[in-house]
């Protein structure tokens, strides 16, 4: 069989094709709507304009976790990728890949492997890094896998060499805290020894920091939160006056999370009529759309040894505000 690579161009496997993501949508959507507190799970914001209001959200003032990520990385990377020698570098939630390049970087410095997997629900996340990677690194080969961490992650096609999985931008903090040991525990099991995963998390910090981050001046992440709407309308034909809802951000320092909400400004009505719902929101009421937990490093510790991963590295910046870990099978 002919290597798919030698084209120069990405491949791309579809774990979940469009009619899926809007099946588990639609599912979603009716158990999230009729739930108290009404919620929707964060998945749904990246469609291609979610997917760029994204990246629009790396560059604010106030967003300082994708700068603050970026210069650990640029700092250990080589040590990092030296502690594991990759064959290849599996990421999950790629998005962009754009701090990924340093990753890539050092191992093709290194001489240790030439592939990258990238894996996302967002297919054109994935279709526009890729072409990116393809273009800029000619000796890299490039898989784009598109998939759902819920479903997929022991799909995800890899080699039988030595790999470092990446789960950058402390993505897993939008899981629930109770899912948070079961994930580490699905992608440590997918680790041989030798195997790395390194695993980017922002951390407890002061609330009002917390709070910019997700309210940012620019009105960006307000743009991100309501686009959720957006998607329900396209996809489902859901009937919504997204006007009437406006975004809120807070911290919950019980729960060590952010919070961000969609409030209805006024009485107002959520219909989809695919799905035979009409969802009454009372002035005042929210939606959640997201959780972004924050991390310390007990209790990243505590998640480690309940997945059976030994830390190898803890590496954060001069402020504590975020870190990058690498953990590795426990022996
Ligand atoms: N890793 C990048 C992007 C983070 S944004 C960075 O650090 O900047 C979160 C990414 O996770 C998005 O690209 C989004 O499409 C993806 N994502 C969110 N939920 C997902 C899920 N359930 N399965 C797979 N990918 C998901
Ligand atoms: C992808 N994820 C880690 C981001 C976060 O900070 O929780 C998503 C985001 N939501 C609002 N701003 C950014």
């Amino acid at each position: 069989m002919t290597d798919p690579h030698t084209t120069g161009r990405a491949t791309l496997t579809r774990l979940a094709d469009a009619e899926d993501l809007r099946t588990q949508l639609a599912r979603d959507a009716r158990v999230g709507l009729t739930a108290r507190p009404r919620c929707l799970p964060p998945k749904y914001f990246y469609d291609a304009r979610g997917s760029q209001l994204f990246e629009d959200i790396t560059r604010l003032p106030e967003y300082y976790q994708t700068r603050t990520e970026t210069a650990i990385l640029e700092r250990v990377v080589d040590d990092v990728v030296a502690a594991i020698a990759p064959a290849e570098i599996v990421e999950l939630g790629s998005g962009a890949s754009r701090k990924t390049r340093l990753l890539l970087t050092a191992m093709h410095r290194l001489g240790s492997g030439d592939r990258y997997v990238a894996f996302d629900v967002s297919e054109d996340a994935i279709r526009e890094a890729t072409d990116a990677l393809c273009r800029d690194y000619p000796w890299l080969r490039v898989d784009g896998v598109v998939g759902d961490f819920d479903h997929h992650l022991a799909d995800i096609p890899h080699g039988d060499e030595r790999k470092l999985v990446a789960f950058l931008g402390s993505t897993i903090g939008n899981f629930h805290p109770d899912e948070h040991g079961r994930f580490l525990r699905d992608v440590a099991g997918s680790l041989r020894p030798g195997d790395g995963l390194l695993l980017g998390v922002d951390l407890v910090k002061d609330v009002a920091v917390l709070e910019a981050a997700y309210d940012d001046a620019a009105g960006v992440t307000a743009a991100f939160n309501r686009n959720v709407l957006e998607v329900l309308c396209r996809e489902l034909g859901a009937r919504i006056d997204v006007d009437a809802f406006t975004h809120v951000a807070r911290y919950d320092a019980e729960h060590a999370w952010i919070e961000m909400l969609l409030r209805a400004e006024r009485d107002v009505v959520i219909d989809i009529p695919s799905l035979g719902l009409s969802v009454p929101f009372a002035a005042g009421e929210h939606l959640r759309t997201e959780m972004s937990c924050k991390f310390t490093r007990e209790r990243v510790e505590a998640l480690f040894a309940g997945a059976g991963l030994t830390l190898r590295r803890w590496d954060t910046d001069e402020r504590d505000y975020f870190a990058v870990v690498l953990g590795v099978p426990a022996d």
